[in-house]
């Protein structure tokens, strides 16, 4: 498939964009269930760190799968191939000298190493942990309800799995704080990571 290419990087770099935007540009890649907060975290941080003159774009699973996407379901392939290229997008994204904000459910590890292994090492994990049962009580969108009465298939954590990580990951657990809390707990993690010496 890639035979007979001959990428050009061109003769400016990222850091050259990245001395423009002012900003490291990093990927901060939040994952978890459906309902768990991903996106009410997202909008706080994208809306701060524009505020602050921080250039940053916010990637969403919902808003891809409505455009680049809208050929994917949700099985385990399927899945594989929305992480693909939502990692790639955010990469390009990246190399433009802007901080990405990416919010996909990404449920089991090989897509969270797949993002990891496409984007390198300006990948930043963070799992925004919310139990199955509150997120259903939650039900921001009705998916819930629909999943458990059979009407949504492949419903992750419903007829889906969820894998969590492991303790060692930035964790934003949202059923132990709010909304503002968690968003301030995200911000801090990174700016400290986009600001440039
Ligand atoms: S991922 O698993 O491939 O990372 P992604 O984050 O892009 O998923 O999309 C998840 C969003 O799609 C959810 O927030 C929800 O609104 C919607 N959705 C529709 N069907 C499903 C399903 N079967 N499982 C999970 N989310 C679904």
């Amino acid at each position: 498939m890639t035979k007979n290419i001959f990428p050009d990087r061109g003769s400016v770099n990222t850091e050259d964009r990245s001395r423009l935007t002012g900003v490291k540009p990093q990927v901060f890649w939040f994952y978890g269930l459906s309902g768990s907060g991903k996106s009410a975290i997202a909008r706080r941080v994208e809306k701060t760190l524009i505020e602050k003159g921080m250039l940053c774009y916010w990637l969403d699973g919902d808003n891809l799968r409505g455009g680049l996407n809208s050929d994917l379901g949700f099985s385990a392939e399927d899945r594989i191939e929305n992480i693909r290229r939502a990692a790639n997008a955010a990469k390009l994204i990246a190399d433009s000298g802007v901080v990405v904000i990416a919010t996909f459910i990404t449920p089991l590890k090989e897509n969270r190493t797949q993002a990891r292994r496409i984007i390198g090492d300006i990948f930043n994990e963070i799992y925004v942990k919310c139990s199955v049962d509150i997120c259903r009580e939650r039900d921001p969108k009705g998916l819930y309800v629909r999943a458990f009465n059979g009407e949504i298939q492949d419903f992750t954590g419903v007829s889906s799995p969820f894998e969590e990580p492991g303790t060692e990951i930035f964790t934003i657990d949202t059923e132990k704080q709010d909304e503002k809390e968690s968003a301030e707990k995200a911000i801090e993690y990174i700016i400290e990571r986009i600001i440039r010496d």
